[in-house]
This record gives C-alpha cells, structure tokens and sequence, in this order.
C-alpha cells in the first residue's frame, strides 16, 4: 500500500513506460473512447465496486481506466498467471494523474509470471475489498472470480470444504485450500459477497460456459451477460484478435520459419478459423482436427485438410490448440511428435494439452530456453517446443490481442457493466446477452474509426426487407 493505494505488482517503476503505451493504445480504441466521451457527465457506474479478472495488459489498462471514468471504484487481477504485462499494471496503479511515489490509481494484484498459488492470492484480494463491504459488480474472463464466490459460498453453506481427491488437478487442490482459509477465518465471507453482486459480466467462450452450467442447475447467486457472444465480440476478437496474436506468441517465442510447414490446429470455432487462417497466410500447410461435422465442413470449404490427431500428429512441425475442451494433445500424442516440433495451447485453459502427463513420462526431461518457452526431451532423444507451460501462448508468449479489437470487446464489457449496475432488478439470475441495436452501435464505432463509410436503407427498401432503416439490420437467429 503507498498513498492509500493497495497493490501487488513487480515494478511501480515501470509505469512510466505504461503510460506511454496506454496514451496510444487510447487512439486505437475508438470504443472506449467514445464511451467515455459519451457518458462524461452521467456518471453511470457511479456507486459501482467492480472487482475484475482479466489478463492485466495494456488494452485492460484502457478498459479500467474507462470504468474508473465513468465513476467506478475497481480492483484488478490478471486471469492467468503469465499474461500481465508488468509495465501496464504499475501505470494503472499509479493512475494517470499519479506519481509512482504518490500513487492515485487503481489497486491492482497482476504480475507476469505467478505460481498457481500466487495467482489464487491476487484472486482473492480483488474480490476482497478492504472495508469488508466486497465488491458489487464482477467482470470475469474465464469465470475464476465467479467460481470463487460460488464455491466459497456453496461451502460456507455445507459448513465445510471438502477434502481434494488425490487426482484432483493441483489448481484444484490450491482453490480449496484457499476457501478453506477463509472458511476458518469468517464463515460467511463469500456468502456476503455474492449476495452484495449485481451481476458479473463475462468475456470469454469458456466463462460462458462455466455460467449456464451454473444457471441449469439453478446455482447462479446473480445475473450475468455474456460479452463473448456478442458479434462483435467473438466473431472479432476470438478470431481476428488471435489471427494476429497467435504467430505473434510463435514467432516471439521460436522464430521459426512458419512457411512451408505443416500446421495442426485443433478446433475450427471463432479462434481456430484466425489461427489456422494466420498461419496458412505464412505460408503453412493447415490441418484441422474438429468433432463437430458444420465447423469441420466450414474448414474443408476454407481449403484446410481435415483429420484427427491421432492420424497427422508425427506430420505436424506446429500443433495448437483451440477448442475450449480438455485431453486433446496427449502425453502420447507428444511423445509421437516431430523432432523440435512446436506445440502451444490458445484456448483459456490449459488443461487442452496434457502437461501433467507429459511430465510424467518415465525419462522425460525438461530445459527451459527461456521464460515460457520448454524444449522437453524424450528418452529417445527427439524433443518439442512446448511454448507457455500449454497455457495462452498468445499472451504467454506475446502481448496477447492488439488494442483495436479489444476495443470491440471491451466496448461491449463497459456497456454490459452499466446494464446490470443499473438495471439489475429487471433481470434474474440467469445468462443475458446485450441487445443486437448495442452490437450494431459497437461495430459503428470501429468501422467509423477505419473510414469505412455504410450505405443508408432508403424507408422503400427498409420496408421490403422488414427492418427499421436504423437497425437492428438482422434477426436474432441470423450466425453473421
Ligand atoms: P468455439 O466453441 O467457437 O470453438 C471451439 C471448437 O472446438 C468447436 O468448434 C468445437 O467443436 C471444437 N472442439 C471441441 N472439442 C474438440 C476436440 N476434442 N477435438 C477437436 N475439436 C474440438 O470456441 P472459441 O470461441 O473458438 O474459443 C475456444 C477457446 O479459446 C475457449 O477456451 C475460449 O475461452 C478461448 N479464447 C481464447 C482467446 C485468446 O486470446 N487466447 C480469445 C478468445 C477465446
């Protein structure tokens, strides 16, 4: 804590540097800005205590410093344990009016590089305000934050944490030894704090997940909206953001030639179809593995081969992995793999490459080359490149998607955040999605902001086609 200001970062000192990329980050998202620009007098979050989990970089620098604009308290922490980027955490803490002797901004938990313990501890002081009143708003990415309380307080309920079986993941084990903790410290923390939520405003395809399983069986303790199926998240982000991030992470951390090799990308959704289609625009030859027969047909008509892993796997010099499900590259699998293939994970999760298994394998070796990037050897002597321990490699290994995107994303989170913070008696607790008129008025912005200039519907041809002349332009079963 300095000048009132609670944080965790690795250097206060890198924030000069920060500010700097924050103030041209703010340029390319015309999103947010416009936003701010917007709401300057209205204040709508004001009252709102946002607790956020989402990866700390320079873009989310921009997003919290929108909330804050718009009135909102916040705290932070990153929702992956390699995907801060320090000099961007220290600038929010500082604040855009601060001093790194005098912070004035925003109490942030991130650091590039956390152990799984260490990230469960910034986790938790996020969501843990120091007045004890908790927070009122959540935004999660990947549902850590949302789990936590709903964990927390399912266990507060039963009165105790249950004991981890011994093949439980170790993240698991580390979660239930933090509610554990807390249990014996204040038997109704997480209770109190998801019954002081609003809603929570989830960013990604994983997240969503995690939530409707949550709503089917009746345990949401509040209402959430799904950012990620906005169009103008998912078919932007997910697939534009990681056509440009995921050979950014490859090349940052192999620089090996990507032409003329063959590229395995498993899962043909929103951020497969950019993968696959970033790496065939180096030159790659792509396979796609898929189990859903629309998403593989899509990937035939792109002119990508479809196979199955077990088939193409000693073919492939770069494997990834995009689908969001677990056990799909397998200790076997790496085993089976080319000499210094390269083999990453992109979906939120990283339990799409078995890691565990892999260092298992009797005489398998580990050296690392540098941060976040692993040759592991075989007893035969072959090795692969495992790039971010199979986490996120596009923000493992890089700096994860550029600004203008997440503008779009971003975007729709601010306006998701003021909709449930003051509106949130009109919902239950069930999975929202924002109305497509907000949508629209996202991808208004941007193409604005790009100089693309769109035709008007004259009222002759609006009625003949059935819509308003101002949108919304499609029906809501329309896919885009
Ligand atoms: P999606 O649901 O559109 O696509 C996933 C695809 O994987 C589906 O088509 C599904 O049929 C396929 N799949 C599932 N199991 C499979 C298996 N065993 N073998 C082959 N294919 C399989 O999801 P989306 O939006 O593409 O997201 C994928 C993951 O990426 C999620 O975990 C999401 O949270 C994450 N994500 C990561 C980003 C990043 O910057 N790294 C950005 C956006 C999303």
């Amino acid at each position: 804590r300095r000048n009132g200001v609670e944080f965790a970062v690795a250097d206060l000192e890198l924030a000069e540097f920060g500010r700097k990329e924050i103030r041209l980050a703010e340029h390319e998202m015309p999103g947010l800005m416009a936003l701010r620009r917007e709401y300057a007098e209205v204040y709508p979050l004001r009252g709102a205590r946002i607790s956020g989990s989402l990866h700390m970089t320079v873009q989310t620098a921009v997003l919290i410093e929108t909330l804050v604009a718009l009135g909102a308290e916040v705290r932070w922490a990153s929702c992956n344990i390699f995907s801060t980027q320090d000099h961007a955490a220290a600038a929010v803490v500082v604040g855009p009016h601060g001093s790194v002797d005098e912070p004035k901004g925003v109490p942030v938990f991130a650091w590039k590089g956390e152990t799984l313990d260490e990230y469960w501890w910034c986790t938790e002081k996020m969501l843990t305000w120091p007045d004890g009143e908790g927070p009122n708003m959540i935004l999660d990415d990947g549902g850590d934050a949302t789990l936590l309380v709903h964990k927390g307080a399912q266990y507060e309920k039963a009165g105790v944490v249950p004991s981890a079986e011994e093949d439980d993941p170790e993240e698991w084990k580390l979660i239930l030894d933090v509610l554990r903790r807390s249990l014996a410290a204040d038997s109704s923390k997480w209770t109190k704090i998801g019954a002081g939520i609003r809603g929570v405003t989830e960013e990604t395809t994983t997240g969503v997940l995690r939530l409707y399983q949550l709503a089917a069986q009746g345990e949401l303790l509040f209402p959430a909206i799904n950012v990620n199926d906005s169009v103008t998240k998912s078919k932007f982000d997910n697939r534009y953001g990681c056509r440009h991030s995921l050979i950014d992470g490859i090349n940052r951390a192999t620089d090996v030639l990507i032409g003329g090799k063959v590229a395995l990308v498993c899962g043909y959704g929103d951020v497969g179809k950019g993968c696959a289609e970033s790496l065939r625009g180096q030159g790659a030859r792509v396979i796609v593995a898929e189990v859903d027969p629309i998403c593989g047909l899509q990937a035939a008509m792109d002119g990508y081969q479809v196979a199955t892993v077990d088939d193409v796997i000693e073919q492939a010099d770069i494997v990834v992995t995009a689908t969001g499900n677990k056990d799909i590259i397998t200790a076997q699998h790496m085993a089976r793999m080319k000499h210094q293939a390269i083999l990453g994970n992109i979906g939120h999760f990283d339990n799409e490459i078995d890691m565990a298994g892999l260092s298992r394998l009797p005489g398998v070796r580990r050296i690392n080359i540098k941060p976040q990037v692993d040759e592991w050897v075989f007893p035969d002597g072959h090795s692969i490149i495992v790039l971010s321990e199979g986490r996120l490699l596009n923000l493992g290994n890089a700096t994860g998607h550029p600004s203008f995107v997440m503008s779009n994303s971003f975007s729709n989170q601010v306006i998701a955040q003021i909709e449930l913070f003051t509106k949130h008696k009109e919902y239950d607790k069930e999975v929202y999605r924002l109305p497509k008129k907000l949508d629209e008025k996202v991808a208004r912005i941007h193409l604005e902001a790009l100089g693309g200039k769109l035709t008007k519907l004259t009222k002759e041809q609006a009625e003949y086609i059935g819509v308003d002349p101002e949108g919304p332009f499609k029906p809501e079963h329309y896919r885009y």
